[in-house]
């Protein structure tokens, strides 16, 4: 029986896409199949307290971002609400009071959506399993993941595991366009702790949001050879995963990030999301790695912000570089060190 009140409380991260999603379809489904490092320290922490109300007639909740209440986020959240009524039957029985807070700052253009839309979801599901003891870990995981992709779909690779893969793949066992899942075959130890240390160039607001990039990947003149170099580029991935062959890794990578930007360069209407600085980081990496035999390289999302990925190993050459070539690039000399974390965590 579900509780009259009580409150849930979960943490969870934000991920990196190494293999990217780029293009949807139906229920926020993916026309590729894509991978992505989760992070630590980058997360968003969401305690909902929920109590039963009299009527039934419609969603009721109000939402608070680090303790002051936020209307400007109900929009969002009641469109999630609606996507997920389906699975969670019971939302409208309830009056949630939503409390969150990202441990990275907003407006930093680091995207919360993909923690803050896994931390809802794993609140929302924690309620129905109060009521279900019998659910499994795996059931929990699995439907958390399927919530979280209605609200954002790369929120579905925030739940579980340092390399989560999303995406139906002939060469990823049970990998399914619903849920992402943990992808654990043999990983290479380098990549257990690898790093990433996000350079903030351009905090400003997102020029364009990724539901109106995802549908510039309809009727896009190259979007059926770019899910086709996804799909490769995942395959190609695993085994070097397993190898540690950072070489490899590195070619993909900056391959899969770049080929974002070329779709949004190419799309009708298009659009450069890189700024001036994201170019003359990138120049630097490629100059560093040549000059240093070093292993570091980068990535993007849908924005001007670069992502420095490297092994452990490196991370006191690495930040040197960072602090005394990249900073001047960045926004207030913003920069956050993150590296590859666990999941999210109940508390
Ligand atoms: O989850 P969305 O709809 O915000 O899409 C994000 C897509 C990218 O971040 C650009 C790539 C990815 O795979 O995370």
């Amino acid at each position: 029986q579900l509780p009259e009140e009580g409150h849930v409380a979960w943490e969870s991260p934000s991920n990196i896409a190494l293999v990217k999603y780029w293009g949807k379809y139906g229920e926020q489904l993916p026309k590729n199949t894509s991978i992505s490092f989760t992070l630590s320290h980058c997360k968003t922490t969401t305690k909902i307290n929920f109590k039963k109300k009299d009527a039934e007639k419609d969603f009721s909740f109000e939402v608070y971002l680090d303790g002051k209440r936020t209307e400007s986020f109900e929009p969002k959240i009641k469109q999630f609400f609606e996507r997920v009524e389906d699975y969670l039957p019971f939302l409208k029985q309830y009056h949630f009071k939503i409390e969150t807070q990202n441990s990275f700052p907003h407006s930093s253009g680091i995207a919360s959506s993909a923690s803050g839309m896994s931390a809802l979801a794993l609140c929302l599901l924690q309620l129905e399993r109060q009521a279900d003891s019998a659910m499994t870990e795996e059931f929990f995981n699995k439907k958390a993941s399927f919530l979280a992709r209605l609200g954002s779909g790369s929120a579905a690779r925030s739940i579980k595991g340092n390399l989560v893969v999303w995406g139906e793949h002939q060469a990823v066992r049970e990998s399914s366009n619903l849920y992402g899942l943990a992808y654990s075959d043999d990983v290479h130890a380098v990549f257990k702790d690898y790093q990433d240390t996000i350079l903030l160039v351009d905090r400003g607001e997102k020029q364009v949001s990724s539901t109106v990039g995802h549908d510039l990947m309809h009727d896009h003149p190259f979007a059926e050879q770019r899910f086709t170099q996804a799909n490769d580029n995942l395959e190609k991935l695993l085994p070097i995963l397993a190898s540690g062959n950072l070489e490899e890794f590195i070619h993909i990578v900056e391959q899969e990030a770049l080929s974002l930007h070329a779709m949004m360069m190419t799309s009708h209407p298009y659009f450069i999301l890189m700024k001036p600085n994201t170019l003359q980081i990138i120049n630097k990496i490629w100059e560093f790695r040549q000059t240093h035999n070093s292993k570091v390289c980068f990535t993007l999302d849908a924005g001007a912000n670069v992502h420095v990925l490297y092994p452990k190993e490196e991370k006191e050459e690495v930040l040197d570089f960072i602090k005394n070539q990249l900073v001047g690039y960045c926004q207030k000399g913003m920069y956050i060190c993150d590296e590859v974390g666990f999941g999210a965590k109940s508390i």
